[in-house]
């Protein structure tokens, strides 16, 4: 089987500097973990924690440097070994990030040489027509890689009322997501997001359209997640 790739996004956690390093150092505890690993703490945390596995960062901004108030730039996250970018994330684009911020982030992570974690996700409510779904997806693929080499980019299919509600989407339905976006837009790995855990992570993973996870709320527990990436 395909090397699954595992994201833990810690969103606005842990509150403080000491969790985060009692999470890190549990996971790398981890021997033998199968898939690659890739932890997103807050900016803050990223020089601090000493991780065996790779890092990742919740966003970035377009501008290498300048006035910018609050903004970090690919080239100064590169400098603390990030490799990997989520971008596009429903919490941001709840907070108005356009399509056009999204791609130009994308661009922007792709030179810098971080690798882009395009987030799309549709549907407030589980019972959704499956075409439907489909159609709003094609607006936020088309225009977060526009210019892009599909190629060197992840894809996250985050349905948004599955994102911390408990309740994940259906396996099924997820692979048959993730192959329309790689038949349409020939992007070559493709993850699920939403409410993810130790007890049904197995039920994505055995999928083999399905490329890997990106995990919420179970990537701060260090059990769960622990469990998780040497699944
Ligand atoms: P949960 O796993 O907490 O549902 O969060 C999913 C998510 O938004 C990951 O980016």
């Amino acid at each position: 089987m395909k090397k699954k790739l595992i994201v833990g996004n810690w969103k606005l956690n842990p509150a403080t500097l000491a969790e985060a390093k009692s999470i890190v150092l549990k996971l790398n505890k981890v021997r033998g973990a199968t898939s690659t690993v890739v932890i997103c703490p807050p900016y803050v945390y990223l020089g601090l924690l000493k991780s065996k596995f790779a890092l990742g960062v919740q966003d970035l901004f377009w501008e290498e440097k300048g006035a910018f108030t609050g903004q970090i730039s690919a080239p100064m996250l590169k400098q603390f070994k990030v490799k990997y970018a989520i971008i596009g994330h429903s919490e941001l684009r709840e907070l108005g990030e356009s399509d056009h911020e999204i791609n130009l982030k994308m661009v922007a992570a792709l030179g810098g040489k971080i690798t882009p974690i395009l987030c799309v996700g549709f549907g407030l409510t589980a019972d959704m027509n499956e075409e439907d779904i489909l159609f709003h997806l094609q607006t936020q693929l088309e225009n977060g890689l526009r210019g892009i080499d599909p190629d060197k980019v992840v894809v996250a299919y985050e349905p948004l009322w599955a994102i911390g509600s408990g309740h994940p989407a259906d396996p099924e339905h997820t692979e048959r997501v993730a192959m329309f976006i790689k038949i349409k837009y020939k992007v070559s790995k493709v993850l699920y997001g939403g409410s993810t855990n130790a007890e049904n992570a197995q039920s994505f993973l055995k999928k083999t359209r399905i490329d890997g996870l990106l995990v919420g709320g179970a990537s701060l527990d260090a059990e769960a997640f622990s469990k998780i990436i040497s699944i």
